[in-house]
Formats: C-alpha cells, sequence, structure tokens
C-alpha cells in the first residue's frame, strides 16, 4: 500500500462534530462583536515579514523563535501571520480608514501561525477571533473590548474563568522602571536560569513569565510596574477598572500580566482558565498607542483582544456544550422503497429546502429499518415515509422521530407541517 500521508505536525483537521461548536462560537463572536459596533475586516496571511518584526518587536519570543518566516519565488521576505493586530493595523493605514469616522472599530477571525512546541491547547495552526479599536485613548474603550470578551466566553457556555488585569504604563514610564528591574535581578543573576539570564538584558519584563521555580521565587520581591506608574496612567487604570465592575465584569489586578508581544502600553488584560492546563489563557490583549505610527502611519491609540479559538473550544467541552438535545432535532428525513416513492421524495426534499429548512432523502431503496436507523442518526425531527399506499393517497406518513406519533400529511402541506 502507498504510504498515507498525514497533516503537518501542529496544524488540526476540524472535523464535522466539532466544526458545530466552532460555528456556535463563530456566530456568537460575530453578533456580539456587531451590537458593539464592530465591522468585520478580512486580512490575508501573508505578510512582509517586517510588519510582524517592526510591529511585535524583535526581541519577542514570537519574532525570535515562532514565525514561519521564507523567502518567496520573487526573493522577498514573507511571514505568514503570528497573529492579527499587525495585519489589522497595516490595512487602517494602507486603506487610510481613519479618512472615513476618525474612531474604526474591526473584527476578525481565521487561522494564525507560530512555530510552537505542540501541546494541549497549543497548535502551530491556530486560529484567533480578535477586535481592535483605533482612534481613541479611552479607558472606556478598553473595558469595552474587556467586556466583549466576558460577554463572548458566557454565551458560549464556559461558566467559570478569571479575568486578570493589569496596566504596562507608557513607554517613558516604563524606561526608569525596567532600569530598577533589571538591576534587582542582576544582584540574583546567578539564581536565575539560563533563559531568564539572557532575557535580563534584552527583555526584563518576561522574566514574571518564567515557569521555574527559582526564577519565581526571586521574581516574587522584584519592584512592580504598577508601583510605578504616572499620574495619568494610574487614572487610566483606575477609571477602566471602574467601567469593568459598572458592566458587570469579574475581574482581579494581577502586576504580572506582562504580555509577550512588545506593543502594549498601559491596559494589559489576559482571560484564564485553569482547566486547560499549562495553556491557560484563551484571551488577551491590551492597548497599543504607537503601533500606528510604528508601522508608518500617524499617530493614533488603539486597544484590542485576540482569542484563541481552540482553547475556548477545549473550553466549550469542558463545559458541555457538545451534547445534542432532543430539542436540537430539525428537519425532515425522506423514505421510499422503490424509484417511485424515493423519486417522488425528492421532488418535496426540493420544496422543504427551497424553505430554507433542514431535509435529507435515501439515495437507494433500503430497509425500513435502515433507512429509519439513519434518519435517527443524522438528527432528524420527522421521518416522512413513502410507500406505494400513500403514494395512491397522495401523502406521507409522517412520523414524529421525537415522540413516535405518527400521522398521514398531504404532499401539498408538508413543508408548513415541519416548519411548525
Ligand atoms: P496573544 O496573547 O499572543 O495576543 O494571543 C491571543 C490568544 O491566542 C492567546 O490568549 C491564546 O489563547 C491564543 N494562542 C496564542 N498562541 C497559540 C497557539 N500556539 N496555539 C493555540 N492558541 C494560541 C495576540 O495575538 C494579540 N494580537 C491580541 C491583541 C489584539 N492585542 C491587541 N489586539
Amino acid at each position: 500500500m502507498t504510504e498515507k500521508i498525514k497533516s503537518v505536525t501542529g496544524m488540526n483537521d476540524i472535523l464535522p462534530g466539532e466544526a458545530k461548536l466552532w460555528q456556535t462560537l463563530e456566530s456568537s463572536a460575530r453578533g456580539i462583536c456587531e451590537a458593539y459596533g464592530f465591522a468585520e475586516i478580512r486580512t490575508p496571511i501573508l505578510e512582509d515579514t517586517p510588519l510582524f518584526s517592526r510591529g511585535i518587536g524583535t526581541e519577542t519570543q514570537v519574532v525570535q523563535k515562532e514565525m514561519y518566516t521564507f523567502t518567496d519565488k520573487g526573493g522577498d521576505s514573507v511571514t505568514m501571520r503570528p497573529e492579527g493586530t499587525a495585519g489589522v493595523v497595516r490595512a487602517y493605514i494602507e486603506h487610510a480608514l481613519s479618512a472615513q469616522d476618525e474612531i474604526t472599530k474591526l473584527y476578525y477571525m481565521g487561522p494564525m501561525f507560530r512555530y510552537e512546541r505542540p501541546q494541549k491547547g497549543r497548535l502551530r495552526q491556530f486560529h484567533q477571533i480578535g477586535t481592535e479599536l483605533l482612534g481613541v485613548d479611552s479607558p472606556f474603550a478598553d473595558a469595552e473590548v474587556v467586556t466583549i470578551v466576558d460577554r463572548l466566553a458566557k454565551a458560549v457556555g464556559i461558566r467559570e474563568f478569571d479575568v486578570f488585569v493589569n496596566s504596562l504604563g507608557t513607554l517613558e514610564e516604563r524606561r526608569p522602571y525596567l532600569e530598577k528591574l533589571v538591576s534587582y535581578f542582576r544582584a540574583s543573576r546567578d539564581a536565575l536560569c539560563e533563559d531568564c539570564q539572557n532575557r535580563l538584558e534584552k527583555n526584563p519584563l518576561r522574566l514574571f513569565d518564567c515557569k521555574k521555580e527559582r526564577c519565581q521565587d526571586v521574581g516574587a520581591g522584584a519592584p512592580l510596574l504598577i508601583d510605578n506608574l504616572s499620574e495619568e496612567s494610574k487614572r487610566h487604570f483606575g477609571t477602566f477598572q471602574e467601567a469593568l465592575a459598572k458592566a458587570g465584569v469579574a475581574f482581579k489586578v494581577n502586576p504580572r500580566i506582562v504580555r509577550g508581544l512588545d506593543y502594549y502600553e498601559k491596559t494589559s488584560f489576559e482571560f484564564v482558565s485553569d482547566r486547560l492546563g499549562a495553556q491557560s489563557a484563551f484571551g488577551g490583549g491590551g492597548r497599543y498607542n504607537r503601533l500606528v505610527e510604528e508601522l508608518g502611519g500617524k499617530a493614533t491609540p488603539g486597544v484590542g483582544f485576540g482569542l484563541g479559538c481552540e482553547r475556548m473550544i477545549l473550553l466549550m467541552q469542558e463545559f458541555g456544550g457538545t451534547e445534542a438535545k432532543p430539542g436540537d432535532l430539525r428537519g425532515v428525513y425522506f423514505i421510499g422503497f422503490n424509484e417511485i416513492g424515493l423519486a417522488k421524495g425528492r421532488e418535496l426534499m426540493q420544496v422543504v429546502r427551497d424553505q430554507g429548512l433542514r431535509a435529507e432523502a435515501a439515495y437507494e431503496p433500503k430497509s425500513m429499518k435502515s433507512q429509519m436507523r439513519r434518519a435517527n442518526k443524522l438528527g432528524f425531527r420527522f421521518a416522512a415515509i413513502i410507500g406505494d399506499d400513500e403514494l395512491a393517497g397522495g401523502v406521507v406518513a409522517l412520523k414524529n422521530l421525537g415522540d413516535g406519533s405518527q400521522e398521514p400529511v398531504p404532499f401539498a402541506e408538508l413543508a408548513k407541517k415541519v416548519s411548525s
């Protein structure tokens, strides 16, 4: 036998059984984003490499180690997007969206690519749903995007999760703080793991992220950014929290939320569930007031979030979103025992489908038992049986697969009957 070809490591098929949950997640997200005034944007998967190195930060783990970067046939360096924000901001600048409205609210969904070590909830091709709100530096905008995630998680049945919020201050106020932080860590350099020793000079905030106990022990006494904020950043963070509380979002301030991408300033946040194991964050985001300028546009503040769809799907399964309830039975399955019965079934099926209702018909005349089994398996509410007696009488024998009752229904009344 010829050798089977498998999917690429870390890139999963989403099979029909699971796709239902994806549809629920995506349609809930669309509904909520649109209700909050966001419009959809779709940007390409491939972008010029400098978009991400400049946008996300050359010293970040994502840019240093995880990007799918290659040279295309024309000799240009391109990268499969590792996240959505940089591409959306590029499109915002390229199409001068700010000229249409001073405030721009966009949402997106689609695959992202990071060359990470695959494990539960961590893939090389994964999907994000995200929003970007550009043009205003308001704590109410920050609260708005966090509230969307809160409501979406609840809408898809994720009952328990933590919302951690933090303020990273602005670049200017971070600089003196980072000096303090580096000198604090330098004093205990030998106690740190090798990775953290390297991070120390390049990206000291990431030391808070290290999972190793020895590094966490050193980190426990480190100065915190939240204690070193300017009055303006403190006020922004305070108003953000008040707005979140008013919106009924249960959150906790966590000064250790530092995020993995360099573009954040002021508000940052993460949505976390301990049911996910090591990859516990199912969403995150924050404010980025320099990114538009960094990517060649005029200085424009922004805030947004990105959700990990695979992690949300795991949580939806965890909270029992998969069981089909009897109330979910829909539509009608046509059963026939010879070509004439099947032909009538196909004709009626078309009428029902043209009304936007779900219908299927047997493709071949099989036994009553095997056709009924299939109607049940597919989760139909009704089976419309068309034998010789029914053909002669101009009716189908309509069986309700939920309660087992059966009645004759004239062909002309069928569509109305099954839609009621
Ligand atoms: P991020 O925190 O890097 O932020 O990613 C957002 C979410 O994507 C994470 O919380 C996680 O659930 C999911 N995710 C990340 N990497 C993987 C992976 N390898 N496998 C599965 N899921 C993953 C961003 O990407 C920012 N663009 C969010 C943002 C939007 N900030 C402002 N606007």
